[in-house]
């Protein structure tokens, strides 16, 4: 099966970086979000990112065209015209489960739902649909854009052939996809989000400052970033989630969340989206 049209569902920083790459991949794609202020924050960042990536001709000027012209729509009527919906809403387990039982009723019986879900069952979000075997995940990194991997999540009941064009789709948004199993963090964040969480415990017993702990990981392992910085790129209620969701469902108090994680959570110092995590932006 040939995907031609894509619907994206959520502007914030995942979704509207997966419409970006999936529309100067070729791409027809709608971005959903539930209201307009989102959905015009979400496209203002497009116009940023891809007018930075075409003055430094990683992309062409018809590609940053196809990006500026992605749709924008405030309600779920357009997946019943589209290939392949990827959502990326807020990561809320009940907020997806309905979605994917609405989009189910709405979509055609051939179109792929795929969720960008860091840590929640693709198994049980098949579970709400009619159709478990075109349910998929695809899990995309921050910023999309500028990271090239995808992680396709296959639940219990996706079939073969849905991994392919997941696959194929993957291929053409110039990503490098690794195929895992549905397992509580996946890969990816089963192995970073404790590197994170350790690093937190280090911090709060005053092993090092935060500077300090950054600049270990970043020079003596060539982390791009150190992980208190990722850490308030991700957002710190993302990574205390993944945690929490590692310790319940790998009955393992290894994973237990760090103390002043759920501190810095319950304060509201979020990392860069709110503007203070384990440090402070403008
Ligand atoms: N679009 C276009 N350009 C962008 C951009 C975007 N979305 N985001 C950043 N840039 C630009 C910057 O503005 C900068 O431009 P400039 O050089 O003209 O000022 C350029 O990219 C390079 O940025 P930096 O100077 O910060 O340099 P870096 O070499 O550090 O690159 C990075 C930035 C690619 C983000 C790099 O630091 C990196 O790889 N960091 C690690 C990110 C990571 O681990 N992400 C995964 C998070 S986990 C996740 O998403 C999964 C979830 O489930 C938790």
């Amino acid at each position: 099966m040939a995907i031609k049209s894509i619907l994206v569902i959520g502007a914030g920083t995942m979704g509207n970086g997966i419409a970006q790459t999936a529309a100067v991949s070729g791409y027809d794609v709608t971005m959903m979000d539930v209201a307009k202020e989102p959905l015009e924050g979400g496209q203002s960042a497009i116009a940023k990112s891809v007018e930075k990536l075409a003055e430094k001709e990683r992309i062409t000027a018809e590609q940053k065209q196809a990006a500026l012209k992605i749709k924008g729509v405030t309600d779920l009527k357009s997946a019943g015209g589209v290939d392949l919906v990827i959502e990326a809403a807020t990561e809320n387990p009940e907020l997806k489960f309905k979605l994917f039982k609405e989009l189910d009723g709405l979509a055609k019986p051939g179109t792929i739902l795929a969720s960008n879900t860091s840590s929640i069952s693709l198994t049980k979000l098949a579970a709400a649909t009619s159709r478990p075997e075109k349910v998929i995940g695809m899990h995309f990194f921050n910023p999309v854009p500028l990271m090239s991997l995808l992680e396709i999540v296959r639940g219990l009941g996706t079939a073969e052939e849905t991994v392919q064009v997941a696959l194929q789709v993957g291929k053409q948004m110039g990503k490098t996809a690794v195929v895992v199993k549905d397992s509580p963090g996946f890969v990816s964040n089963r192995v970073l989000c404790p590197m994170i969480n350790e690093a937190i415990y280090a911090l709060d017993e005053g092993v090092s400052d935060a500077e300090g702990i950054d600049t270990v990981m970043k020079l003596g392992m060539a982390h791009p970033m150190g992980p208190l910085t990722l850490a308030d790129l991700i957002g710190l209620d993302v990574v205390l989630y993944v945690m929490e969701v590692l310790q319940r469902d790998l009955g393992d108090d290894k994973y237990r969340p760090a103390p002043l994680l759920r501190r810095m959570v319950d304060a509201g110092y979020l990392g860069r989206k709110s503007g203070r995590g384990f440090y402070t932006y403008s």
